[in-house]
């Protein structure tokens, strides 16, 4: 059990690349925190720096209150995963897990409780006495897990664990995982590219670009107020829908329009615009379910049905608006059909406004 904290923690590979930018986060006992963001975005980078594979440029690491900026790996009692899940091929399961438990000169008999717990808790208890060659991938990447696991770090580390399973296999693994950080209630930091992963797993996701922190918060903070256009783009699928549109105060009212549509905002949403005027050109943000079919005369767009995707419970129906995909999750009956004209309105209490110049919600 351990908390972790990075002050203003910089890597540079040579002069060019900041991999990460004076990046600065705390991470209390117990949390599961996901680092989410694009490829590149530095994120193996800043989980390598905390395990000590990777010198800090700049900035302090502090597990549990002490200072591990330069201290060797073995010495921070934290455990890794990584993406390309390196199990031993020459020892059996047993021996994987074992492995690390005899560099720690644990005695025997503590050693096969370790491992038999740690097998019990990934589900590989039948497979201790094979070798990797004779398992699934997924498989192999339970032994990675129960090897990390084994060694009761103080501070779990998974890099992409489960980017090399099938996405069915994908979806129970990350179930599994998110029961066994409950039984060991180790701190973890997990990363993936995966936004739905991330929103599953997180109690807290730090979203990361360009090897800096755009936000940081709950899978509900992230989803429901994300902090700028790069988020509500990132967060959700489908991703939320962008329109540029100008604000029009007509009679003390204020609208937004555009070519395609022109509604009164509510009170609530009028109060949020107050500092803009008029002509003021924004960008407004809605998510796909918060796009509601209505009858014609509560409509404020109507458009044809470009395709619509059925998905067993719910149906995503397209529509152009401009040279713009519009995308919206539409309850799965009535079946939508392609051309058919549908009826619009934003449910006012979830859509966002953001800066056009800066792209920060408003
Ligand atoms: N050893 C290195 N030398 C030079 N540049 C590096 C090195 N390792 C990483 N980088 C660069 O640092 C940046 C961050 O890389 P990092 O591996 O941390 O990204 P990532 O977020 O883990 O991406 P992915 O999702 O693809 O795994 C990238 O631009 C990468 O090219
Ligand atoms: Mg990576």
């Amino acid at each position: 059990m351990a908390t972790l904290t990075l002050n203003n923690v910089t890597k540079r590979f040579g002069k060019k690349v900041v991999a990460v930018n004076d990046f600065s986060l705390e991470v209390p006992d117990r949390e599961f925190l996901v680092l989410l963001g694009p490829s590149g975005c530095g994120k193996t980078t800043t989980m390598r720096m905390v395990a000590g594979l990777e010198e800090v440029t700049d900035g302090t690491i502090f597990i549990d209150g002490v200072d591990v900026t330069d201290l060797p790996p073995r010495r921070r009692d934290v455990s890794m995963v990584f993406q390309n899940y390196a199990v031993w091929p020459h020892m059996t399961v047993y021996e994987n897990i074992a492995y690390a438990l005899k560099l720690k000169r644990m005695d025997k008999k503590t050693i096969d409780k370790t491992v038999k717990e740690a097998a019990e808790m990934t589900k590989i208890a039948e497979l201790v006495d094979r070798y990797p060659s004779q398992l699934s991938g997924g498989q192999q990447q339970r032994v990675a897990v129960a090897r990390a696991i084994a060694v009761k770090p103080k501070l779990f580390l998974m890099d992409e664990p489960l980017s090399n399973l099938d996405a069915k296999l994908r979806v129970a693994t990350r179930t599994e995982l998110k029961t066994i950080h409950d039984q060991t209630e180790a701190t973890t930091v997990f990363v993936t590219h995966d936004q739905s992963e991330a929103m599953s797993l997180a109690d807290r996701i730090v979203i990361m670009k360009d090897g800096e922190i755009v936000q940081i918060g709950s899978p509900d903070d992230v989803y429901h107020r994300s902090v700028n256009l790069f988020v509500a783009d990132f967060i959700g699928t489908p991703p939320t829908n962008f329109m540029d549109v100008e604000l029009k105060v007509e009679n003390g009212d204020r609208h937004l329009i555009n070519p395609h549509f022109d509604f009164k905002l509510t009170p609530e949403n009028a109060a949020k615009l107050q500092n803009y005027g008029r002509k003021k050109k924004l960008v407004l943000g809605v998510r796909p379910e918060s796009i509601l079919l209505v009858g014609e005369e509560d409509s404020i767009l109507s458009a044809q049905c470009l395709v619509s995707e059925p998905q067993g419970s719910h149906q995503i129906v397209a529509i152009e608006l401009g040279d713009k995909l519009v995308k919206i999750v539409a309850p799965a009956h009535p079946r939508i059909e392609s051309g058919k004209t549908v009826h619009l309105t934003f449910d006012q209490e979830a859509i966002a406004f953001f800066d056009s110049d800066t792209g920060l919600r408003i």
